[in-house]
C-alpha cells in the first residue's frame, strides 16, 4: 500500500491565503451586493511597465518563426537576463557573481519553498515569528519539524520573536542552528534591518556556521539608505548567505512568474564524510533536474527592467505603490491606529485595536468596513493582536479602505 509523507498532517488544513480566499468567497456569495476592498494578499493591481509588454510581444513574434523560434533555454535563465541582472543589482555596487552564481526560476515564493530540499533533513531551522509562511510550512512539509504545540509553535524549530517591543528586529538564537531565514524589507511586518544589524547577522552566521537564506523580494521599496537593498553588501555574506530576489513585486510579475536566486559558490555545507560541499553544485543539480527553464517570453519581459526607460518604469511603479503605503499609514494614524512599515515596503502592518485577536478583527473589517486584509496570527503566534494591509491596491480603493476606517467602531 501506498502511505503519505505524514509531516503534511502536521501542518494547519489550508495555506494562509487560501483560507482568507475561502473566508472572502464565502461572505461575498451571502452578500453579493457588498463592495469588499482586498488589502490581504500582497497582489498587484498596475499593469506591468510598457517596455516588459513591448519586449515580450516582440519575444512572442520570434516565436512565430523558424529562425528565431526558442524551446528550451538554460535551466539556470538566458545571460541576457542574468547578466543584466548581475550588472544592475550587484556589479552597480562593486558586488561581483558569475553568472553561475545565479539561477532565473518562476519566482520566490517557489524558490524559498524548495532551497531546504539541499539541506540535510535533521538540519534545526530558525525562523522569524512572525513569518511568510512558505519558509515554515515547507521545512515541516520535509519533516524538519515536530508537531505543532498549543502555544502555535512547531516542536524542534527556533522562534525568533519580531514585536513593537523589539522594534521587529529579532534578538541572536540562544542556540546555534544551521539554516536561518531572514526577509528584509519584512513581509508581513513591513520592517527592515539596518546595516548594523545585518553586519550582527552575518558575523553571527559566520561564527556558528550557518546559512542564512536572505528574503529580499521587496528590496525595490527600500527608500533609507541605511537600509542594505542586498544582504551581500555586508561583508563575508557571500560564505554564508544565498539571496532571493523577485520580479513580482518590483515590476508587476505576480502573474507573469519570473525571480531569481543568488548562491554564491562560498556557501558551503558538510557532506556525510565531512567535506564541505558548494550547495551551489546541489541547486544547479536539482534546478536542471526538477526545472526546466522560465518561459524565454518572460524573461525577454523581466530583462526590459533594466533598459534607461525600464529603470524609469519600475520607478514609477514602486513609487505608485509606495505612495498607496504613505495614505494608509498616514490615515489609520489619524484613525488612532499604532501603525509600523510602510517606509521602506508595500505593507502595513498594524496593532489590533484593544488586543483584538486578529482572526476576529478580520472578521470585523470584512463584515463592517467590507475590507479584507490579513491577520497576524496567521504569520505566526508573535503576530497575534497585529494585522497586515497591503499598499498594492488601486489608488481609489486604497483611499476609499482608509476612509471606511475612520468609521471603526468598537
Ligand atoms: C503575501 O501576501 O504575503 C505575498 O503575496 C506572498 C507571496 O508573494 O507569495
Amino acid at each position: 500500500m501506498a502511505t503519505i509523507n505524514d509531516n503534511y498532517l502536521k501542518l494547519p488544513g489550508s495555506y494562509l491565503f487560501a483560507e482568507i480566499g475561502r473566508r472572502v468567497a464565502a461572505y461575498k456569495e451571502a452578500h453579493p451586493e457588498a463592495d469588499v476592498i482586498r488589502l490581504g494578499i500582497g497582489d498587484v493591481t498596475q499593469p506591468l511597465p510598457a517596455v516588459c509588454i513591448e519586449a515580450m510581444h516582440q519575444a512572442v513574434d520570434e516565436m512565430a518563426h523558424k529562425e528565431t523560434f526558442r524551446g528550451y533555454g538554460p535551466e539556470q535563465g538566458y545571460s541576457f537576463l542574468t547578466e543584466a541582472i548581475l550588472k544592475n543589482n550587484y556589479a552597480s555596487k562593486g558586488i561581483h557573481f558569475g553568472t553561475d552564481e545565479i539561477f532565473v526560476s518562476d519566482g520566490s515564493k517557489s524558490d524559498t519553498g524548495n532551497i531546504q530540499e539541499i539541506f540535510g533533513s535533521a538540519d534545526k531551522i530558525a525562523i522569524t515569528d512572525p513569518v511568510y509562511p512558505v519558509y515554515l510550512d515547507t521545512n515541516v512539509m520535509a519533516g524538519r519539524t515536530g508537531t505543532l504545540q498549543k502555544d502555535g509553535h512547531f516542536a524542534g524549530v527556533t522562534y525568533l520573536p519580531c514585536t513593537a517591543e523589539n522594534n521587529f528586529a529579532p534578538e541572536l538564537p540562544a542556540e546555534r542552528v544551521d539554516m536561518l531565514y531572514l526577509c528584509c524589507p519584512n513581509n508581513p511586518t513591513g520592517t527592515t534591518l539596518s546595516r548594523e544589524e545585518l553586519t550582527k547577522w552575518v558575523n553571527w552566521a559566520k561564527a556558528n556556521d550557518t546559512v542564512i537564506l536572505f528574503d529580499a523580494a521587496y528590496a525595490a521599496y527600500i527608500t533609507e539608505p541605511d537600509v542594505p537593498t542586498t544582504i551581500y553588501e555586508i561583508p563575508g555574506a557571500k560564505d554564508v548567505a544565498i539571496e532571493f530576489r523577485s520580479f513580482s513585486k518590483t515590476a508587476g510579475f505576480t502573474g507573469t512568474r519570473c525571480g531569481y536566486t543568488i548562491i554564491p559558490k562560498g556557501v558551503t555545507g558538510r557532506a556525510a564524510d565531512g567535506s564541505r560541499v558548494p550547495y551551489n553544485q546541489l541547486w544547479n543539480r536539482r534546478h536542471t533536474t526538477k526545472f526546466n527553464g522560465t518561459a524565454y517570453i518572460v524573461q525577454r519581459g523581466a530583462a526590459a527592467i533594466y533598459t534607461e526607460e525600464g529603470q524609469k518604469q519600475v520607478k514609477e511603479l514602486v513609487g505608485y505603490y509606495l505612495e498607496n503605503a504613505r495614505i494608509i499609514r498616514e490615515g489609520l494614524t489619524a484613525a488612532g491606529l499604532e501603525v509600523y512599515g510602510g517606509i521602506n515596503a508595500p505593507y502595513i502592518w498594524l496593532k489590533t485595536p484593544h488586543d483584538m485577536p486578529s482572526w476576529d478583527f478580520f472578521d470585523k473589517l470584512l463584515t463592517e468596513l467590507n475590507i479584507v486584509g490579513t491577520p497576524g496570527a496567521g504569520f505566526g503566534p508573535c503576530g497575534e493582536g497585529y494585522f497586515r494591509l497591503t499598499s498594492f491596491g488601486d489608488r481609489e480603493d486604497t483611499k476609499r479602505a482608509v476612509a471606511r476606517f475612520q468609521k471603526l467602531k468598537f
